[in-house]
C-alpha cells in the first residue's frame, strides 16, 4: 500500500525520537464531559497548540462559561508560550468547544478537518438553520486535509483524515504524538461509536488500522477517557503498540467484519450523549453561539422526535 501520508507520519515519529525533540504535553481533564485537553509544545521553541478544548456548560441553567479554558491560559502564560493552533480532532457531540475564547485570549489558527462541510450540512438540515449560517467551513481559520503537513515550531506535523466516529475526523501527528480524537480509546474501553449521522463503523476500522501503521512507540493521546471496569483512574495516554497488542476492540487480529459486527450491535444499545443538542448546534459553528435574536439572547434548539 502506497500511503504516503502514514509513511511521512512515521519519519515524524522516527525523528522526534532520535533527536530528543519530543513534544511537551500538559494535559487537562474535564470530568463532567471525560475530556482531555491537551497543551502541545515545542520545548525549543515554546510554540504550542491546544487540542480540543471545553466551554463549561450548565444545561440546566443554560449558561456558558470559562473555567476550564481559564485554566490552559494561565498554563499557557505561566510557561511563557505561543500558541500557534487551536486543533480540533472532530465536532464533538459530548461538549462544547471553547475555542472562540481561547483565540480570543491566546491567539492562534482554528482548525478541524476539511469534511466539517458535511457535517454542517447533515446539521444545518436537522436544526433548519437560518441562511446566515454558512456551510462551508468559513467559521473556522483553516480546514485541513488528509496529510497536511504543517509545523509547531521546529517539530513537523501532519494531518491524517480518519473518518468513520465522524466524516470529517482528524488525527494530528506533532512530532513523536499522535491526538487522535474519537477512533480510539484506552485499550481496555475500545473504540468509539460509529452510529451518528456520517459515521460508519467499516469506515472506523479502516481509520483505526491505519493509525496502527505507525511505529509501536509513537505516543496516543486520547479525547476521552470514561474509566474501565476494573480500573480506578482516568488515563488518556497509551502507546500505538499497546492499541495494536491489547484493544479489546480492534487488537491485532481482529477482522473487519468481526469489528463491524461488535460496534454495530453495541452502538444499538447506545443511549443520545447528554450534550449532543447544544454541543453540535455550537461546534459546528466552531464554538461560537448561535447569532442573538433580536433581543440580544442566543437560542439553541430542541428539535423534537427527530433524531
Ligand atoms: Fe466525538
Amino acid at each position: 500500500m502506497n500511503d504516503s501520508a502514514i509513511q511521512f507520519a512515521r519519519t515524524l515519529v522516527e525523528a522526534a525520537r532520535a533527536a530528543a525533540g519530543k513534544p511537551v504535553i500538559r494535559t487537562f481533564f474535564d470530568e463532567p464531559t471525560f475530556t482531555a485537553t491537551h497543551v502541545v509544545h515545542d520545548p525549543a521553541t515554546r510554540r504550542a497548540a491546544i487540542i480540543d478544548s471545553v466551554q463549561d456548560f450548565d444545561q440546566a441553567a443554560g449558561r456558558t462559561s470559562h473555567g476550564s479554558a481559564d485554566a490552559l491560559v494561565a498554563y499557557v502564560r505561566e510557561q511563557d508560550l505561543t500558541i500557534d493552533w487551536l486543533l480540533e480532532t472532530h465536532a464533538h457531540a459530548d461538549h462544547l468547544s471553547d475555542a472562540p475564547y481561547l483565540k480570543q485570549q491566546l491567539g492562534g489558527a482554528l482548525v478541524i478537518g476539511r469534511e466539517i462541510v458535511t457535517v454542517q450540512n447533515v446539521f444545518a438540515d436537522v436544526f433548519n438553520e437560518p441562511a446566515s449560517f454558512k456551510r462551508d467551513g468559513s467559521q473556522f481559520d483553516r480546514l485541513m486535509g488528509d496529510g497536511e503537513v504543517f509545523a509547531l515550531g521546529n517539530l513537523g506535523a501532519i494531518a491524517l483524515h480518519v473518518p468513520g466516529h465522524t466524516p470529517a475526523c482528524l488525527a494530528y501527528v506533532i512530532g513523536d504524538a499522535v491526538f487522535v480524537g474519537d477512533t480510539l480509546f484506552m485499550p481496555d474501553y475500545g473504540s468509539a461509536r460509529a452510529d451518528f449521522p456520517g459515521g460508519d463503523a467499516r469506515t472506523l476500522y479502516r481509520s483505526v488500522r491505519r493509525l496502527m501503521q505507525m511505529p509501536d512507540e509513537t505516543r496516543v493521546f486520547l479525547c476521552h477517557d470514561y474509566k474501565a471496569a476494573g480500573r480506578d483512574t482516568f488515563v488518556w495516554e497509551t502507546t500505538i503498540g499497546a492499541e495494536r497488542a491489547d484493544n479489546v476492540h480492534v487488537h491485532d487480529g481482529i477482522s473487519e467484519d468481526e469489528f463491524v459486527a461488535m460496534r454495530e450491535a453495541r452502538d444499538k444499545t447506545l443511549g443520545m450523549p447528554r450534550l449532543i443538542l447544544p454541543s453540535i448546534q455550537v461546534n459546528i459553528r466552531a464554538g461560537h453561539l448561535p447569532e442573538p435574536d433580536d433581543n440580544g439572547v442566543s437560542y439553541l434548539k430542541l428539535p423534537l422526535n427527530l433524531l
